[in-house]
C-alpha cells in the first residue's frame, strides 16, 4: 500500500504538470459526479481552558440543554457583556493546537508499512520521514475552500508548507480582512461576541445541568476535536472546535453546531438565508461529519425568541425548494478537490523552510507564489521541524 500510494503520487504530480498554475472557481466546472468523501472519524481531541492551557481531555465539550419550549425562549444576548473575557486575538496561533496534539500523539501519523512489502524496498529513512496524512489544517479552512465557488465576497489568503509528505495549510487574514477587523466599531464587536452568550444558554457543563447565564462568557474555553478523512485521492487531518454534544443522539457523531440569526421576516431575508448562510453553516458542518445545526433566532436587540433544528443532510433540499439557482454540494467538493490537487501539483519544494502562498479574489482565478525563510507566513514552529528530537 505503501509503494502504492508512492506510484500514485508519481503519477498525480506527472499527469498534472502539464496543467497551467492558476486554478479557476466557476462553478459550472465542478459540476459533476460528487467525488468520494470518506465519513470523517475522530481520532483525538483536546480542551482549552478558561485560562487559555492546553488539555489533553475532553474537560470543555459543552453537554446540549436545549429549554423545553422551544419557541417561546427570551434570551438575551446582551447580558453580562461587559465582564465577558475574551480570547486574545492579537497573538496569531496558526496551527497550533493541531501541532500540539500531533506532539503528543506523533505515533498517530506515522505510515505504518505493508507486512507483504519486501523491507529493503523501504529505507528506514523513507519509512520515518512520510507522514500518514496529505494534508494537515483547521476545518475552518476546509469550510472557506468549500464555499469559494460561490463567494463573492470575501477574498482568501493560504499558505501551504510541505513536511515529510505532508502539506500543511494554513489561512491567514487577507489586507481586507485585516482593513475591515480595524473599522469594527463596538457595536459590531458586542453583535460578534452575542454568538457565544447563546452557547452559554443552551448547555451545560455535564450531563444533567442546567445552563447558567449568569456566568460571564470566556472564550478561551474551547474543545476541539481532531479527525481524519478522505477525499479522492487526498488524505486529510484536521481539527476542528466543537459547540456541544447531544447525549440523546444515538447515531454515530453527536455532536451539534450552533448558531445565531436574525428572525426571518420575509421572502427575500428567507432567500438571502439559504443562499448565503446556510451555505457556510452546511459546509463547516458537513465537512466534519456533524448530524445537527441549533440556530437560535434573535431580533436587532439581540434577543432570541425560537430555536430551529436544521438535519444537515437535508440543508441542500431545503436550499433547492428555496432558490431559483441553488448552490451545489457537489460543486463544493469537487472544487475542494481540484484545490488540494492544485496544492499537491504545484507544492514541490520540500525544504521546510519553503512557504507557498495561494490566493484568491473573488472574480479571479486562485494564484499561488513560492516565498523563502523569512517570511510572515511561514507558520510553523521551529521546534516542529525537530520532529526526532520530541
Ligand atoms: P454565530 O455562529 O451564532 O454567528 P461558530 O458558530 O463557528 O461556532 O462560532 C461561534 C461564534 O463566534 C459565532 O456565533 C460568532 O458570534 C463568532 N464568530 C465566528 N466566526 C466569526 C467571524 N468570522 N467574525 C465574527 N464573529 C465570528
Ligand atoms: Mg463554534
Ligand atoms: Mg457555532
Amino acid at each position: 500500500k505503501y509503494e502504492g500510494n508512492e506510484a500514485r503520487r508519481t503519477e498525480e504530480k506527472r499527469q498534472c504538470t502539464a496543467s497551467e498554475s492558476v486554478l479557476n472557481t466557476w462553478p459550472r466546472l465542478y459540476d459533476k459526479a460528487f467525488p468520494h468523501f470518506k465519513e470523517p472519524a475522530e481520532i483525538g481531541f483536546f480542551s482549552y481552558d478558561e485560562k487559555r492551557q492546553y488539555q489533553r481531555d475532553r474537560s470543555q465539550l459543552r453537554v446540549f440543554a436545549p429549554p423545553d419550549d422551544r419557541n417561546t425562549c427570551n434570551f438575551d444576548l446582551r447580558k453580562g457583556y461587559s465582564k465577558m473575557i475574551k480570547k486574545d486575538e492579537t497573538v496569531q496561533t496558526h496551527l497550533d493546537g493541531i501541532l500540539h496534539w500531533i506532539m503528543k500523539n506523533k505515533e498517530l501519523l506515522l505510515v505504518t508499512p505493508n507486512k507483504n512489502l519486501d523491507k529493503t524496498e523501504i529505507t528506514k529513512k523513507e519509512l520515518f520521514h512520510r507522514h500518514k496524512y496529505d494534508f494537515v489544517c483547521w476545518r475552518g479552512l476546509l469550510t472557506r475552500l468549500l464555499c469559494v465557488p460561490y463567494e463573492n465576497q470575501e477574498d482568501l489568503l493560504v499558505a501551504v508548507i510541505y513536511f515529510r509528505g505532508t502539506y500543511y495549510m494554513c489561512e491567514f487574514d487577507t489586507e481586507t480582512k485585516k482593513k475591515q477587523k480595524e473599522k469594527t466599531t463596538p457595536k459590531q464587536e458586542e453583535m460578534c461576541a452575542w454568538g457565544f452568550k447563546f452557547e452559554q444558554y443552551v448547555t451545560a457543563d455535564k450531563t444533567g445541568a442546567v445552563p447558567n447565564a449568569e456566568l460571564p462568557v470566556n472564550t478561551n474555553a474551547e474543545f476541539g476535536s481532531i479527525v481524519c478523512s478522505r477525499l479522492a485521492n487526498h488524505s486529510l487531518m484536521f481539527g476542528a472546535e466543537v459547540d456541544c454534544e447531544d447525549v440523546n443522539c444515538k447515531n454515530g457523531n453527536n455532536y451539534v453546531e450552533l448558531k445565531t440569526s436574525r428572525i426571518i421576516e420575509s421572502q427575500r431575508q428567507y432567500e438571502n438565508f439559504c443562499r448565503f448562510k446556510l451555505l457556510k453553516w452546511w459546509a463547516q458542518s458537513y465537512v466534519l461529519g456533524i448530524p445537527s445545526i441549533v440556530c437560535g433566532f434573535r431580533d436587532d436587540n439581540g434577543v432570541v425568541k425560537k430555536l430551529e433544528d436544521y438535519s444537515v443532510s437535508k440543508i441542500p433540499r431545503l436550499v433547492q425548494a428555496a432558490l431559483k439557482n441553488p448552490w451545489r454540494p457537489t460543486v463544493c467538493f469537487n472544487f475542494l478537490n481540484e484545490f488540494l490537487q492544485f496544492v499537491k501539483t504545484n507544492v514541490t519544494e520540500t525544504s521546510d523552510r519553503c512557504v507557498y502562498v495561494f490566493k484568491w479574489q473573488p472574480g479571479s482565478p486562485v494564484t499561488y507564489q513560492r516565498h523563502s525563510k523569512d517570511t510572515e507566513f511561514h507558520f510553523l514552529p521551529e521546534w516542529f521541524f525537530n520532529w526526532d528530537a520530541w
